[in-house]
């Protein structure tokens, strides 16, 4: 069911890292309703699910479409290992992204990225889209352009500000040069802090021009939305609007932040979006944030939106990337009236809110968080700052604590910060295991719609799919 300009009516949230993966991106696409993968870390992902064998041989099976073979073996022989990593072995982690990374790294992003794209689009012909986070910057060009050539439909883009990617979806369209800025704290007037990007530098033949996706940016105020319409140096198809109770990252309330009792940032009056603004804009634009009912659709559709987008419902559905046993003993919460989802404003090292719902043996439970000795061996969150020297570093608030402070990061900025890299690939079923014993803990995120998750059970099972939450969304 699409409204009628061919729009879909229920966007399935982007959720990173690895829950919404190719598979839950393809059953809901193959439905008729937008499937999003989660693009974020998603070329470290590919070399885990190498390495521990390539199960099912999904890996593969994308490889094999990607244009450019050389690349293709070349990603293929350094990390497949046949039969999977054995179980006390780390895995090799990639080196960490910097302004200039090295070109395996760009290759790993491009290929990663096709291989999602391409197996979401499996089986079917709707559009799939791919979902990033505006602050993770440094993989962006050859993340979008992997993800391009294997035909994505929809670009969704948030936690930050992205005026600058429509004009990035134009160029890389055509095999263009693309550049994109990276925020550099501290950075002085005639610092080069400009990436670059020249897909004809990895493309080892000619090739038409690509589709242009549609860009749908996130935003949660209709001042945001305005901005990126003004400046923006390209066509923006669109937006998100996001409400707090959404899972994953939340915008932070506006003005000084005020905690409640139990220390959730409080939001007010000025964080509600004016749906009517929204709707003069004249851009289609979905609600997202506790709109995964049929009663929530309607409102939603009543107030000028052409639908919603639904995260936490599709977390916990079969086809989902999250790991079984998280999924289960969260449903079981849910169904015995348990279920709890903490809006923490101080687990990220992005300083943006971050939602968690409670459970054992993971990162949300305290002695979980203190036995976890602090590594930073990922790196995605990191900020690039300006060092004494002129240079370009990058610290993380997650890492140990003096090699933060050396790097003239705050020690306040480091309480309750959590290594969200780490745990949320744990989340997958690909934990890093250090020592041959110390396994990483995942911590799972969830809106608050978590509580109502059971609705989507169907009589006597314990389980629920895609089509069972795209059912009772569009009932009525
Ligand atoms: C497990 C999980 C991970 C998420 N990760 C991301 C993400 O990586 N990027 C993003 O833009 N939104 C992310 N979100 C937000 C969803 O895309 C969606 O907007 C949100 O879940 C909608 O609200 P709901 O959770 O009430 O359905 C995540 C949500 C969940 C539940």
């Amino acid at each position: 069911m699409k409204n009628a300009n061919g729009y879909p009516i229920i966007i399935q949230g982007g959720m990173g890292a690895g829950v919404s993966h190719w598979n839950l991106a393809r059953a809901v696409s193959r439905l008729g309703q937008l499937g999003v993968v989660s693009g974020t870390a998603i070329d470290q992902i590919f070399v885990r699910r190498l390495q521990a064998g390539d199960p099912g041989g999904h890996m593969r099976r994308g490889l094999e479409r990607f244009p450019f073979r050389k690349i293709a073996e070349r990603v293929w022989e350094t990390y497949y290992i046949p039969g999977g990593k054995a179980e006390d072995q780390p895995y090799k982690t990639l080196p960490k992204h910097t302004k200039d990374n090295s070109r395996e790294l760009i290759e790993l992003c491009i290929v990663a990225n096709f291989v999602e794209i391409s197996l979401a689009r499996e089986d079917h012909d709707n559009p799939v889209g791919i979902n990033y986070l505006e602050k993770i910057q440094i993989p962006h060009l050859p993340s979008l352009y992997g993800a391009m050539l294997a035909g994505v439909a929809y670009v969704l883009m948030g936690a930050g500000i992205p005026l600058k990617i429509p004009g990035v979806l134009d160029r890389l369209a055509n095999h263009e040069p693309a550049s994109y800025t990276l925020q550099v704290t501290g950075a002085q007037e005639g610092d080069d802090t400009t990436i670059n990007f020249a897909p004809r530098d990895f493309m080892e033949r000619e090739l038409p021009p690509l589709v242009r996706p549609k860009f749908l940016a996130i935003v949660a105020s209709n001042t945001l939305a305005v901005t990126l319409l003004r400046k923006a140096n390209g066509r923006i198809d669109g937006f998100v609007v996001e409400g707090p109770t959404a899972g994953g990252h939340n915008a932070p309330p506006r003005g000084h932040l005020q905690l409640n009792e139990a220390g959730e940032p409080i939001y007010g009056e000025r964080d509600v979006v004016d749906l009517e603004k929204m709707r003069a804009l004249g851009v289609p634009f979905w609600l997202a944030g506790g709109y995964g009912s049929a009663a929530k659709l309607r409102e939603a559709l009543a107030a000028g939106a052409t639908g919603v987008q639904v995260g936490t419902a599709f977390a916990f559905c079969a086809e989902s990337g999250l790991r079984s046993d998280y999924k289960q003993a969260l449903l079981r919460r849910a169904i015995n009236g348990e279920a709890h989802v903490f809006t923490n404003p101080l687990a990220s090292p992005t300083g943006y809110p971050f939602k968690i719902a409670r459970l054992e043996n993971t990162l949300s439970e305290r002695e979980v968080y203190e036995a976890r000795p602090r590594i930073c061996d990922l790196g995605y969150l990191r900020e690039a700052y300006r060092t004494p020297a002129g240079t370009v570093d990058y610290r993380c608030a997650g890492e140990p604590l003096s090699v933060y402070l050396s790097k003239g990061g705050k020690a306040e900025d480091t309480a309750g910060r959590m290594c969200l890299c780490n745990a949320l690939v744990a989340n997958i079923g690909l934990p890093q295991v250090r020592g041959g014993k110390y396994v990483e803990k995942g911590v799972v995120t969830s809106g608050d719609d978590l509580t109502e998750i059971s609705s989507f059970l169907p009589t006597e099972r314990f389980q629920y799919s895609a089509s069972d939450v795209i059912a009772k969304l569009l009932a009525a």
